[in-house]
C-alpha cells in the first residue's frame, strides 16, 4: 500500500514567463484555484495522506501561504526545496528521507485528472507493493510526452519520451507509483543529452525487469496538462464549465477530506475563516449543511 505522495511544484515555469518571474507556476489559479489544489486534490482521492511539496529555492514562504502543514485536512504537508531542477528522478533523491523505507507516488505538480472511475483506477494503483505502475491516456499530439507501446495483453513494449516518430498515442500522465527501488535506481541514472535524469530511463529500469505495469484513463477521464499560457486557459474553462454547470467544485481539498471522514464540521468553520469571504468559502458553507 502506498500512503506517501510527492508533489514535484519545481521548475522555473520559463514558457510561462513573465507570469512565473516572481510567482511559482503552481500557485496561478486554475479557474478559482491555484493549481497546486489539483494534484493535491488527486493523493487525497488515492488515499494518501503524507504528502512531501518539492519546491525551488526560495519559493516556499509562498507556498505555507496557502498550504502549511496540512493540519486543516487531516493530513501531513512537509516541504523540500530543489536548488535546481535535475529531472524528475531526482525527486526521489531529495525526497529520500520523507520515502524512508517505503513506497511512494510522484505526481507532477502541472497535472491535471478528471473522470468518473479516475477515484477507482487510483485505488488500485496505490495498492502496489513491488515493481512500479504508469497511468495511460490517449492524446492527440504524443511527440510532446513520454509514450508508451502496449501489447495485447497491455504489457507495456516501449517507453520513449517525445519521440519524433509515433509509436502510439498513449501519453504517460505525471503520475507514477514506485516501489522503495526507486531511490537507489534514481541515484544511478546518467544524466541525458539535456544534462537532466529523465523519468523513462528510470521507467525503463523497471520495464526491463519486467516490473512495470500501466493502468489506463480512457474516453470518459481527463488528463491535460498546463505547460503553457494557452493549457492555463484552456484547463480553466474545462472547469468552469463543469463547476458553473453542476454547482459542484473540482479540487475542493475540505471537501475530499471531510468526505474520506479525516475532518469535521469545525475544521471546515475554519477554512471559512482563513480563506475569507469568496466563492470557495460559500462552497464549504454548504457543505457543513449537507453534512
Ligand atoms: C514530463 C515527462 C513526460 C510526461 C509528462 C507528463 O514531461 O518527462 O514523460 O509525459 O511530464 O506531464 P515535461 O512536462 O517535463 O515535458
Amino acid at each position: 500500500m502506498i500512503k506517501k505522495g510527492i508533489i514535484l511544484a519545481g521548475g522555473t515555469g520559463s514558457r510561462m514567463s513573465p507570469l512565473t518571474k516572481a510567482v511559482n507556476k503552481q500557485l496561478l489559479p486554475i479557474h478559482d484555484k491555484p493549481l497546486i489544489f489539483y494534484p493535491l486534490s488527486v493523493l487525497m482521492l488515492s488515499g494518501i495522506r503524507d504528502v512531501l511539496i518539492i519546491v525551488n529555492k526560495g519559493q516556499l514562504n509562498q507556498f505555507k501561504k496557502i498550504l502549511p502543514n496540512g493540519n486543516n485536512l487531516g493530513i501531513k504537508i512537509s516541504y523540500a526545496e530543489q536548488k535546481n531542477p535535475k529531472g524528475l528522478p531526482d525527486a526521489f533523491l531529495v525526497g529520500k528521507k520523507f520515502i524512508g523505507n517505503e513506497n511512494v507516488a510522484l505526481i507532477l505538480g502541472d497535472n491535471f485528472f478528471y473522470g468518473q472511475s479516475l477515484t477507482k483506477i487510483l485505488k488500485k494503483c496505490v495498492k502496489l507493493k513491488v515493481g512500479a505502475t504508469v497511468i495511460l491516456h490517449p492524446v492527440k499530439n504524443p511527440s510532446l510526452y513520454g509514450v508508451a507501446n502496449i501489447d495485447k495483453k497491455n504489457k507495456i513494449t516501449k517507453i520513449i519520451e517525445k519521440p519524433k516518430k509515433k509509436i502510439s498515442n498513449l501519453a504517460v500522465t505525471g503520475f507514477y507509483f514506485f516501489d522503495n527501488k526507486v531511490i537507489n535506481y534514481s541515484k544511478n541514472l546518467k544524466p541525458s543529452k539535456r544534462k537532466e535524469i529523465e523519468i523513462v530511463d528510470l521507467l525503463n529500469k523497471y520495464r526491463e525487469k519486467k516490473k512495470l505495469s500501466a493502468k489506463f484513463i480512457s474516453r470518459g477521464g481527463a488528463w491535460l496538462d498546463t505547460g503553457s499560457i494557452e493549457d492555463f486557459y484552456n484547463t480553466s474553462a474545462f472547469v468552469a464549465a463543469l463547476e458553473n454547470r453542476q454547482g459542484l467544485k473540482i479540487a475542493c481539498l475540505e471537501e475530499i477530506a471531510l468526505s474520506n471522514k479525516w475532518i469535521n464540521k469545525t475544521n471546515i468553520l475554519n477554512a471559512i475563516k482563513f480563506y475569507g469571504k469568496c466563492s470557495y468559502s460559500q462552497y464549504l458553507s454548504t457543505l457543513i449543511k449537507k453534512s
